[in-house]
């Protein structure tokens, strides 16, 4: 049967190419005639002379990418024009919608946690809050027309200094967009406004037995959910942002509103747009509306607890059940410095904590005796690979308060660091690298932070091989810091991954990074995209990569 259908396909594609042939055969091959050729050769002209309307290019020729050194520096609105453009931004919004009141300026360029630190004058010169699409539309043709630069922002718990308006200009904060406009409980998905926290999402559509998949930090929006391509501790489930998004509505820098597609699961439609605007981090365009994939919120779900002495331990149950198929909602991972923070914070309860390497996983099943199946399965692989204390919280408030320990864990990190040492600065890594090579990025990362004096906590997604070292230090140990952060994120590289698993580029340290993991030339293509849909540079101007041959921000010099 099989056979006979492969040969019935095979003749058919036979036929089809014996069709394309004679066709193409049909309109004389070699025959072209002259005037096409010219008329092809002056529309290649005429383009690459209207590539020449790009704004900042120095030289007229064209290129496939913008290289840094191709471009002039951007130039932006006098202050006077930008006092202009507000005036017309305040018509469009109302005076209630756009504030320059200190609090909510400040609140729009520093991270409560100060790992990248916004320069003394990187502060937007006013925070607008849009109500609808067309709102959004018409600030940004102002923002066009007079030069000013627009910060999108949604929940703003975003740690790579994504938000720092750099040159300063508009902060748009979509947090009043905030509507859950149309849930399609048959087809699994939703239309929401980019200011919805997925938490409440979540809320909504726990009564439907439905959820979203992707987890990030506690107060994050969808807006920002997309533009960072966050995931959190479901991903090694149900995949990061861009696996669980079908359409999106965006504005441009120009204030064209775009939707990228319909709501069918599959399409062979043209370019991927929605991937296109996925991980730009704001640099793109604003998204305003999107339509996300929803999942069946898991039954029967328990949280296993497991104890290791050795992280290699840890990490080979996790490749072990892998390999057995045993698939789980979470692979979760912290390492003994971590836990003995959270053992000391006192969260939680005590009871589920040891200051012991540890792993957390979320394992589930369609029924309860297969449940029961798979716990046994986890316990003999763990306990095979020397795992001790195993517990199994299969209680909702058990699970909830050990969960919630693993979701503000960087909170908890961070006030324990500053319990420890009270004047120290504290940084974020979030490198990522295949499954396999975890152990060898951990061990090696940990020995040279602690040659190095260094206090270090560790935690991750360990069932994506992503990564979160949190390194403590004092003022006089800051560059060694930055150094050794760095040599991770090299090691990353060399280890076959990426310097960021999830939390972006913004503008940290890995902005440089990126260069070193992609190569040249694939930044030269995003920067000749970001220029093609935004020549101007007018928005999250400097992110991810730089646009301006002169600017050299350093992140770690302040
Ligand atoms: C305690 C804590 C835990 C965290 N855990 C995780 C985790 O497990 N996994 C993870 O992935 N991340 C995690 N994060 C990081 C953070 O939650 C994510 O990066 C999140 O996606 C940011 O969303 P936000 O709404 O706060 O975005 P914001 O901080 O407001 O913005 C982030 C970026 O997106 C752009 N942006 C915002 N809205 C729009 C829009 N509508 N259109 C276009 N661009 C826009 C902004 O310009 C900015 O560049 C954690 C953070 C904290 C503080
Ligand atoms: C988003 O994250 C997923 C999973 O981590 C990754 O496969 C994908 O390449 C990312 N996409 C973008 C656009 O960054
Ligand atoms: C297009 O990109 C989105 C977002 O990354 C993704 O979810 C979708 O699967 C992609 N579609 C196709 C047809 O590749
Ligand atoms: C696991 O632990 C045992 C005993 O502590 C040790 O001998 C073994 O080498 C460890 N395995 C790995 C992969 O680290
Ligand atoms: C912290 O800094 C303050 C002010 O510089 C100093 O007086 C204090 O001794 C420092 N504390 C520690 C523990 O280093």
């Amino acid at each position: 049967m099989f056979r006979n259908c492969t040969r019935l396909s095979a003749r058919a594609r036979d036929c089809f190419y014996m069709s394309r042939r004679s066709l193409s055969q049909g309109s004389g091959g070699s025959s072209r005639s002259p005037s096409l050729f010219a008329l092809l050769a002056t529309c290649v002209f005429s383009a690459s002379a209207g590539y020449a309307g790009h704004y900042y290019t120095k030289s007229q020729d064209f290129a496939s990418t913008t290289s840094l050194d191709s471009l002039k520096s951007p130039t932006y609105a006098s202050s006077k024009s930008v006092a202009e453009a507000i005036d017309k931004i305040r018509q469009i919004v109302g005076p209630d919608s756009i504030t320059t009141s200190p609090g909510e300026i400040d609140y729009h360029s520093k991270d409560p946690s100060n790992f990248v630190r916004p320069k003394p004058d990187e502060h937007p010169n006013c925070v607008v809050y849009p109500t609808s699409v067309e709102q959004v539309s018409e600030i940004l043709k102002i923002c066009h027309e007079y030069s000013v630069p627009v910060i999108p922002f949604s929940g703003g718990t975003s740690i790579e200094g994504h938000y720092i308006p750099t040159r300063q200009g508009v902060s748009l904060d979509l947090g009043r967009m905030n509507k859950i406009l149309r849930l399609h409980e048959e087809d699994l998905d939703v239309v929401v406004q980019p200011g919805v926290d997925w938490m409440e999402l979540n809320e909504y559509l726990s009564p439907y037995g439905l959820m979203f998949g992707p987890d990030p930090g506690p107060g994050a929006m969808i807006g920002g959910i997309l533009a960072t391509n966050a995931s959190g501790t479901n991903a090694v489930k149900y995949g990061a942002a861009k696996d669980n998004v079908l359409s999106l509505t965006v504005v441009l820098a120009d204030g064209t509103i775009v939707k990228t597609k319909n709501r069918p699961r599959k399409s062979s439609n043209g370019y991927n747009l929605t991937n296109l605007f996925i991980g730009s981090e704001g640099t793109l365009g604003v998204i305003v509306e999107a339509t996300l994939k929803l999942h069946f919120k898991p039954q029967n779900e328990v949280i296993a607890t497991i104890n290791f002495k050795e992280i290699g331990n840890a990490t080979k149950t996790v490749t072990d059940l892998f390999r057995m198929g045993i698939s789980c909602n979470a692979v979760e991972f912290m390492d003994d410095k971590q836990m003995r923070a959270v053992c000391e914070m006192g969260a939680g309860s005590s009871d589920d904590w040891a200051p012991d390497h540890m792993l957390l996983l979320k394992v589930g099943a369609t029924s309860k005796e297969s449940l029961k199946e798979l716990v046994a399965s986890i316990n003999s692989v763990a306990k095979k690979n020397h795992g001790f204390n195993i517990g199994i919280a299969s209680d909702e408030e058990d699970k909830e308060r050990i969960w919630t320990v693993r979701k503000t864990l960087l909170w908890n990190s961070l006030q324990w660091a500053r319990k420890v040492k009270p004047n120290a600065t504290i940084l974020p890594t979030d490198v990522c690298v295949p499954v396999s090579r975890l152990p060898e990025l951990i061990t090696r990362t940990m020995t040279k932070l602690e040659a190095a004096d260094l206090l270090a906590t560790a935690a991750g997604h360990a069932g994506d091989g992503n990564l979160h070292v949190l390194v403590i230090f004092d003022p006089e140990q800051k560059k060694v810091a930055h150094e050794l952060i760095n040599e991770m994120s090299k090691l990353a590289i060399e280890l076959e991954g990426t310097v960021s698993g999830e939390h972006g580029i913004g503008v940290s340290d890995k902005r440089e990074l990126l260069v070193e993991e992609l190569g040249v030339d694939t930044i030269d293509l995003m920067r000749s995209i970001k220029y093609a849909l935004d020549k101007k540079a007018i928005l999250n101007p400097d992110h991810i990569f730089k646009i301006d041959p002169s600017e050299n921000r350093n992140p770690s010099d302040d």
